[in-house]
């Protein structure tokens, strides 16, 4: 990990990883009361441009209703039950607002990573939107987000917004032009699916400058090699039994 790395290393993925529904405050809180540092969620615009929390195009598989987020607007999505599909003990817990994750992370002192994940046809209104959100939200005395995407028109958009914020860009392969990709984003980090990191890659990217990133990994052992390598922090749906290295790799 490198010195100039200002996030925690272990962030809780969708929340609180598998531990609690995906992308729930619940989720949120679970992985502060575990002792995890930091945690990624994603969001996307309502029909009404507000931002919530929610991984898919539609509300299908998280909540108890259907249709496509880009369709639904706030209200209508707030009503939704997310807990009850996945994990029927947090029945109840509501789909929640970008602001209101924003809010109880700042309380809790939790670093996030924002993806940005917007539904097709949003890209650049959704990378506006939350990166004037974040910008709003976290004040200069609180560690602002690490915002993320794989939609380099969000990220665009997010830098033309607020061209002070710290942006990553994600990928699930590891493309060759991806240093250049990045320094043409103004990416600081490149986050990418654990499977396609090698140590290799890993030197190499950081020699380039940026930040190493993988998701999703849940083996602590397998961990241990990723901080040998020199990654700077991992997503895991297991924050209960991935910690954070205990010394920094050289
Ligand atoms: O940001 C890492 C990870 O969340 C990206 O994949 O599909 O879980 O949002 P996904
Ligand atoms: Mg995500």
């Amino acid at each position: 990990m490198r010195a100039d790395w200002r996030w925690p290393s272990v962030f809780a993925h969708r929340g609180g990883g598998a531990l609690a529904p995906e992308n729930t405050l619940a989720g949120i809180r679970l992985a502060a009361a575990i002792g995890c540092a930091a945690v990624e969620f994603d969001v996307m615009l309502s029909a009404d441009s507000v931002p919530v929390l929610i991984h898919d195009d539609t509300v299908d598989r998280t909540t108890n209703g259907c249709g496509r987020v880009s369709t639904l607007n706030a209200a209508q999505l707030f009503r939704l039950d997310a807990g009850c599909v996945r994990h029927p003990a947090f029945s109840g817990e509501p789909l929640p607002a970008f602001e209101a994750a924003a809010r109880l992370c700042i309380a809790l002192g939790l670093a996030a990573n924002v993806e940005i994940k917007p539904a097709p046809g949003h890209e650049a209104v959704t990378g506006q939107v939350v990166a004037e959100m974040v910008a709003r939200l976290w004040s200069e005395d609180v560690k602002a987000p690490l915002l993320s995407s794989f939609s380099e028109t969000a990220l665009i958009a997010a830098r033309s917004a607020v061209p002070d914020l710290s942006l990553g860009l994600l990928v699930e392969r590891i493309p060759e032009d991806a240093v250049a990709r990045c320094r043409r984003l103004g990416c600081i980090s490149l986050h990418a699916d654990a499977s396609e990191w090698t140590e290799a890659q890993i030197r190499e990217t950081k020699a380039a400058g940026l930040f190493v990133l993988g998701y999703t990994e849940n083996d602590p052992v397998q961990a241990e090699q990723w901080w040998a390598a020199g990654a700077d922090a991992l997503v895991t749906d297991r924050p209960d039994v991935l910690k954070a290295p205990k010394l920094s790799a050289p």
